[in-house]
């Protein structure tokens, strides 16, 4: 059995998912990054990995694309032997902010199937996969982990369908935390507030003024590291007795202050 853990990190090539990738692999685990269609971007992150002494493979699969998933485990496994951590990560906005009067359902449908059907059914796979894992003593207390967001729970009318994908992978953290405890594995959902990254990079000014005026307790923007960093702390396996547990990585975003 290998001795370094392994992680896969959906959508890694950029932004998030590359500091989640980085920041494991600076903490001796084996990384999976996997990526849809910037296959350039995935290398970079790669190539940071390996510059810094880390361990990584790049795979590509369309999390969207429920037939992908099983390579993508097998692959895993099959390079690192283990998976101990699944990093649901990828995700998309709305292609157009559209207000919830005008949303079309290729929009919806599109949003929902990246955001959410295809987590719900990776992390399925994963799940049996890990319980096989466990059973067979190659890994003890492996982990999921859902990249969720704030917009699980404030209303932005032009762009409903990321916040409804965002408020369902909320309950599918808390269903799986449910059903795989009798197994030894644990699911948490990082909820990011506002994080620097391409993403949000079309809305840098309406933010850069919300942050100003006071929008987050913690004035600034998040950054991927922040993100990373509450995912390390997660696997560090200090949390023995915690399950289906939010963590907010939103500087403050979800206090309700007067
Ligand atoms: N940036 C923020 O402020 C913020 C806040 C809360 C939550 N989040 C969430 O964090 C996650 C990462 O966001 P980010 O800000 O790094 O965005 P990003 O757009 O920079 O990165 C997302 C990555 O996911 C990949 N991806 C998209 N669809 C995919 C698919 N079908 N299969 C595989 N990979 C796919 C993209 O190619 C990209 O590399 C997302 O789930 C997002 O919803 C972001």
């Amino acid at each position: 059995m290998s001795e370094r853990k392994a992680a896969l990190v959906t959508g890694a090539g950029r932004g998030i998912g590359r500091g989640i990738a980085m920041a494991l692999a600076n903490n001796q685990w084996g990384v999976v990054i996997n990526y849809r269609s910037n296959e350039k971007k995935a290398f970079q992150t790669a190539h940071l990995i390996k510059d810094s002494g880390g361990t990584c493979i790049v795979l590509k699969a369309d999390v969207s694309r429920l037939s992908e998933h099983r390579r993508l485990i097998e692959e895993t496994v099959r390079h690192f032997g283990r998976l101990d951590l699944l990093v649901n990560n990828a995700g998309i906005a709305p292609r157009q902010r559209r207000d919830i009067l005008e949303t079309t359902a290729n929009s919806y449908d599109k949003v929902m199937t990246v955001n959410l059907k295809g987590p719900f059914f990776l992390t399925q796979l994963v799940a049996r996969k890990m319980i096989d894992l466990v059973e067979a003593g190659t890994v003890e207390a492996p982990k999921i982990i859902n990249i969720g967001s704030i917009s699980a729970y404030v209303s932005s009318p032009n762009r409903s369908e990321y916040c409804i994908s965002k408020a369902g992978m909320s309950m599918m953290t808390m269903l799986y935390a449910d059903r795989l405890a009798e197994h030894g594995i644990q699911v948490f959902e990082i909820r990011p507030g506002i994080i620097d990254t391409d993403m949000t990079s079309a809305a840098k000014e309406k933010y850069d003024r919300l942050i100003g005026e006071g929008l987050t307790s913690i004035r600034r923007w998040g950054t991927a590291e922040d993100v990373a960093g509450a995912v390390v702390a997660v696997v560090q396996g200090y949390l023995p007795f915690s399950t289906g547990e939010i963590i907010n990585v939103d500087g403050g975003f979800h206090l309700r202050r007067l």
